[in-house]
């Protein structure tokens, strides 16, 4: 009997069995196999159609069945794990109105700022434990404002993992995990954050009804059943915001433990049990998939929206014919630390929430041409990702988030001996790599939430540490230096923005 675990990101989507007894993956898929492309009519826009995290989702499924043998009647239950904070509007028979406003769009950075100030921002503090920043609900006043006929027509809104769930099973709902990272959950009230609504003018309507996260939340209906070669009935029993879920597939569910992740994005993720939060929202607080009005759990979650794209996007558009990621991890290692001077910035992928949601774009600064090479390109990418992490981390620390181990998935950016190894080093923390992802986990939530687990521990029987990383002292100093050189790029950068 198996679980089965979607992980529906802005590049791809990604679905994996994994077995119930054992825990461990049987087989997994991901689409499409060139990176799924993001729509920016605009600078500072990105938009995606959700049709298309549906289609790739099909052919992930019929590809994971295929390969393992695994016939559908053998899925028992279905987790989703989602790209965070993205709006999708549907009208009164549920058919999408617009393309969906995703994570990285920065069009409402300015509509956040103003309700933080106008509705109060210790209000804000107290209640939604952030500002209304760039999240959910201010993409959705966007849209009030300059698509007042199609905001007319709105039914419903959703995240992107409430859509795909309605779209397996016909049903619409979310989670309180759902609802904080739009802002439209008052930690204070326990309840939706009627203030917020109220200011934006929005009715409680519009949201989709609360179900746990761990809990059948709908069931596989007669149409998603023949499209996906699933089982009609079949439990979709777990969903979280991809960064929840990374914590969760790594077992980071108590206070104290760290998670991250560096996919698209980057994320260093610390749960805790008291309230914390930052007053400017360079880092923000959400619920965290194990948290009840009854047990506060929160994740303090730390976002750099350009880590791997970056990475992808050299591969992609810098002359690097024929190379794969680890030819390029390869190439990064034969560079010495610092990159001999050459300096990027990799903030192109919208407003960064560190940099108080200002957007400076990527930068690359200390090029010279008779030295720097395309492998010297490739590590200052990956270094100014590190360096992006530690100047978040130090924010971070101001909330009482001190890591001194971190857990990840061995995927990723975390594939590179550079990346992980540069960040134990300058930030002094032992990373420790595990034999799971997103999709894993989504999979194991769903045995959780179907009851096939009855703890949390239970789940994780397969979850494995394949590697440690500990912070290379001898080579602090060194780390240290181009930290330096990178911030002194990072502050030109921000000072000529402002
Ligand atoms: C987290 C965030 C991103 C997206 C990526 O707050 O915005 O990591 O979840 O899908």
């Amino acid at each position: 009997m198996y679980l089965l675990g979607y992980d529906i990101g802005s590049s791809s989507v990604k679905a994996s069995l994994v077995s119930i007894e054992t825990g461990f993956c049987t087989a997994a898929a991901f689409y499409p196999k060139q990176e799924m492309s993001i729509i920016a009519v605009h600078p500072g826009w990105a938009e995606q159609d959700p049709e298309i995290w549906w289609e790739n989702l099909k052919l992930a499924t019929r590809e994971v069945l295929a390969s393992s043998g695994v016939t559908g009647d053998a899925v028992k239950a279905i987790g989703i794990s989602y790209q965070m904070h993205g709006l999708v509007c549907v009208g009164k028979d549920n058919q999408v109105l617009r393309p969906s406003i995703i994570w990285c769009d920065s069009r409402a950075v300015g509509i956040g700022a103003r309700a933080f100030s106008e509705t109060g921002e210790q209000v804000c503090l107290d209640h939604l434990l952030n500002s209304p920043g760039n999240f959910t609900a201010s993409k959705l006043m966007w849209v009030k404002e300059n698509e007042p006929e199609i905001f007319s027509r709105i039914y419903r809104i959703m995240l992107p993992g409430d859509y795909i769930a309605f779209r397996l099973t016909g049903e619409v709902c979310s989670t309180i995990s759902g609802l904080s990272e739009g802002m439209f959950w008052d930690f204070k009230e326990n309840n939706l954050a009627a203030f917020l609504l109220q200011h934006f003018g929005f009715s409680a309507e519009l949201l989709p009804e609360i179900k746990p996260a761990f809990a059948e939340q709908g069931r596989v209906n007669s149409f998603a059943a023949k499209e996906l070669g699933l089982k009609e009935g079949t439990p979709v029993s777990y969903r979280a915001g991809d960064q929840p879920n990374n914590a969760f597939s790594l077992n980071v569910l108590e206070p104290g433990e760290i998670a991250a992740t560096a996919g698209t994005s980057g994320v260093v993720y610390g749960v805790s049990d008291v309230i914390r939060y930052d007053p400017q929202s360079r880092v923000n607080t959400f619920a965290h998939v194990n948290y009840t009005q009854e047990m506060t759990r929160l994740g303090v979650l730390l976002c750099i929206n350009g880590t791997g794209i970056l990475n992808s996007w050299l591969k992609r558009n810098a002359g690097f014919t024929g190379l794969t990621y680890h030819d390029m991890n390869i190439a990064a290692a034969g560079v010495p630390v610092g990159s001999d001077g050459l300096v990027i910035i990799p903030f192109g992928n919208g407003a960064e929430r560190i940099l108080g949601n200002t957007n400076p774009g990527a930068c690359f600064a200390g090029i010279d041409f008779n030295r720097h090479n395309n492998s010297y390109l490739i590590r200052a990418a990956q270094e100014g990702i590190v360096f992006s992490f530690h100047y978040g981390m130090e924010i971070m620390k101001e909330t009482g988030i001190r890591p001194t181990v971190i857990r990840a998935g061995r995927a990723n950016m975390f594939l590179s001996p550079v990346f992980r190894e540069t960040l134990a080093g300058i930030t002094g923390v032992t990373i420790e790599l595990y034999n799971t992802d997103g999709s894993q986990g989504a999979a194991l939530g769903a045995g959780v939430g179907a009851g096939y687990y009855n703890t949390f521990k239970e789940a994780f029987r397969g979850l494995k540490k394949l590697e440690t990383v500990e912070p290379d002292l001898s080579r602090a100093d060194a780390y240290h230096e181009a930290y330096y050189r990178w911030l002194e790029v990072l502050n030109m950068l921000v000072s000529s923005e402002q």
